[in-house]
């Protein structure tokens, strides 16, 4: 298994398109991201109370860091893979620059700031995420938590890492001794989404979290701290570079029924495998 390292970027013209070389560059791209975060928070923070934008509803907000971050991780890739589609969060698609042969199979998925409403009230808890599938297998993903400073990364078949170092799911083999993790959508004031899902975990797991950030909490399952994670009305910004990064930790990502249609369903469940079936089978008994 090849060792997954921040190599710094390439120029673009040495860029050969191997996996591990996407990822090398898509690890420095997260960096100046998170970079622009970092700075973003602290005036953020400062500003408390001052006037936010809104997407849906009062309670999903944006920030001009949202937008900045995005617009940044578009321009860099576009540098390096000019041919790739990106969908990014706050601009939808991106016009694909150049098409050579079958490369609009490259597709990112970005979210430029996974996390706005703690980054929104200074709390730490937020991040970059970028996912490329290929051919619609989710098979390169960066998640940098800036205020951490922590890089998890994979690729297919190379493994994931933090900081570097090389990470696997956990050993815990039943519901009572796990910790979950979850998210709520942004419909929570009309709708009950997610409720009767959670107090089954509730009765079930030995303790539940909600922290903020969809791409953190999958990579707090790959690195073993988390033992599973499920969501629903999540969409593949926020996902596809988690898949990866479980998948590649030695854990199992599918949808509510096992399948593998997170990426259209907006339902997925990620766990370290061992619990995947129980955690399937609670999410059943809690939607009947
Ligand atoms: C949100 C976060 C949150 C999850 C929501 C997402 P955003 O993303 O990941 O944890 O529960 O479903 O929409 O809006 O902060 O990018
Ligand atoms: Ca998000
Ligand atoms: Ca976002």
């Amino acid at each position: 298994m090849t060792n997954i390292t921040d190599k710094g970027l390439a120029a673009a013209s040495e860029v050969d398109g191997s996996l591990t070389d996407i990822l090398s560059v898509a690890i420095t791209i997260a960096r100046g991201a998170g970079a622009i975060l970092r700075e973003g928070v602290v005036t953020i923070a400062a500003n408390r109370g001052a006037a936010l934008q809104f997407k849906t509803s009062e309670i999903d907000p944006v920030t001009e860091y949202d937008v900045r971050s995005e617009k940044y991780i578009v321009g860099e890739l576009n540098k390096y893979f000019p041919e790739h589609r990106i969908v990014g969060e706050e601009g939808g698609a991106y016009e694909v620059v150049k098409s050579r042969t079958s490369t609009a199979a490259y597709q990112w998925h970005i979210d430029p700031l996974d996390g706005t409403v703690n980054f929104a009230h200074g709390f730490s808890i937020f991040c970059v995420s970028m996912g490329l599938l290929i051919d619609g297998v989710p098979s390169v993903g960066v998640v940098y938590s800036p205020i951490i400073d922590e890089m998890f990364a994979a690729a297919r078949g190379h493994g994931a890492t933090r900081n570097g170092a090389p990470i696997r799911v956990s050993p815990i083999a039943t519901l009572k001794r796990s910790l979950l993790i979850t998210g709520f959508p942004y419909d929570s004031h009309t709708s009950d989404s997610n409720v009767p899902e959670f107090l089954g975990f509730q009765r079930t797991a030995q303790a539940t979290r909600r922290i903020g950030s969809a791409a953190l909490d999958m990579c707090y399952v790959a690195a073993g701290q988390m033992d599973g994670y499920w969501e629903s009305k999540i969409k593949p910004h926020d996902i596809a570079a988690g898949i990866v990064l479980i998948r590649e930790a030695g854990g199992a990502v599918t949808d509510y029924e096992g399948g593998d249609t997170m990426l259209t369903s907006g339902r997925i469940v990620g766990s370290n495998g061992l619990l995947h079936n129980a955690m399937l089978d609670v999410l059943k008994k809690s939607q009947l």
